[in-house]
């Protein structure tokens, strides 16, 4: 079975979110909308609403995190859910318990939903196929599959420069081989209709199935970048690489890494995007990160009202006008 057939309940709404991959387009535009409900929420004294009291969420994280579980743990916490973040160093998978034993001792404490990152691919999908029915799974990034709240929040920072994504010229630049992030944003940029997609970066990195994902490679990146609307820089995932795939550090950041010079490629109105963890000087250089076209910052924001969407979509199975009457 494909990882989106057990998404979606029998009634077609959200239990679990492990990829956007097979999706439908609205619900895609529900959880940005749903999202955009929140967003104001951080601004706020009383940043809480009681749409999940009563909920137990447990983080686990196999794999280091510093947003992805922050704004997971903060999203979870301003829907008023009790969050557990279960430390998997101190935990007693180190005397031999199994992952779904941990699961299941976790499901007897009455535990409505996991958020998950591991790093093997389908390690989410594995759990959501072994606890039990009520529970939700969501996907915190697994291995080099997927990352679906991470390119939703991506997706939200779009909208809210862009407005309309079925003009724009996107460029994903870097480690797209090993790129969970990538393969989650090619996905949801092309259900919300984004017309062009491009990727750019050395062929030792590029998948060869790159060109089936309806993108278009560039290994030159002054070429790929003209005329773009968005960037979006990746990290190179040194940890998921085997055998020598790159040149030195400062060669790759001769040829990719985004510099003020290389920028002036795009739009004069091209936003440049960042999923984190950023390496200054390998694929970045620091005064565009830290320029006045950056959006990497407000990307971490918006994952808080994203993830806050998501759990309270999968958890409370509710539509987006149900949930506007709801606020408190
Ligand atoms: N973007 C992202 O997944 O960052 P973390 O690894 O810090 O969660």
């Amino acid at each position: 079975m494909k990882s989106h057939d057990i998404q979606l309940d029998s009634n077609g709404k959200l239990q679990h979110f492990l990829t956007i991959e097979g999706l439908k387009k609205q619900m895609l535009v529900d959880i940005l909308d749903y999202a955009e409900n929140f967003s104001s929420l951080g601004n706020r004294q009383a940043k809480k609403v009681p749409l999940l009291r009563g909920k137990t969420i447990a983080n686990l994280f196999f794999e280091p995190s510093t947003r992805t579980r922050t704004t997971f743990e903060l999203a979870a916490k301003r829907l008023s859910a009790d969050v557990l973040n279960i430390n998997i160093n101190t935990s007693a998978t180190t005397k031999g318990e199994s992952l779904l034993d941990m699961l299941h001792n976790l499901e007897a404490m009455q535990v409505d939903m996991f958020v998950v990152r591991h790093n093997s691919s389908g390690a989410a999908h594995f759990i959501a196929q072994h606890v039990a029915p009520h529970i939700s799974v969501i996907n915190a990034g697994d291995g080099r599959h997927a990352h679906p709240t991470q390119a939703m929040l991506d997706m939200f920072t779009i909208r809210r420069y862009k407005q309309d994504f079925t003009g724009l010229r996107v460029a994903i630049v870097g480690d797209i081989m090993h790129s969970r992030v990538a393969r989650s944003q090619i996905h949801a940029l092309n259900t919300l209709g984004v017309p062009e997609i491009r990727v750019i970066g050395p062929q030792t990195i590029i998948p060869c199935e790159a060109a089936h994902l309806g993108v278009h490679v560039y290994h030159d990146m002054h070429l790929g970048l003209q005329g773009v609307d968005v960037i979006i820089m990746l990290r190179l995932q040194r940890e998921r690489m085997q055998g020598a795939l790159l040149p030195s550090e400062h060669e790759y950041f001769h040829m990719y890494g985004l510099t003020e010079e290389k920028l002036k490629m795009a739009k004069a109105d091209a936003i440049v995007m960042h999923p984190g963890p950023i390496n200054r000087g390998v694929e970045i250089e620091s005064s565009v990160a830290d320029g006045p076209q950056s959006v990497i910052l407000e990307q971490v924001t918006h994952g808080i009202s994203v993830r806050m969407a998501v759990m309270a979509m999968a958890l409370g199975r509710m539509s987006v006008a149900e949930s506007n009457g709801e606020q408190d």
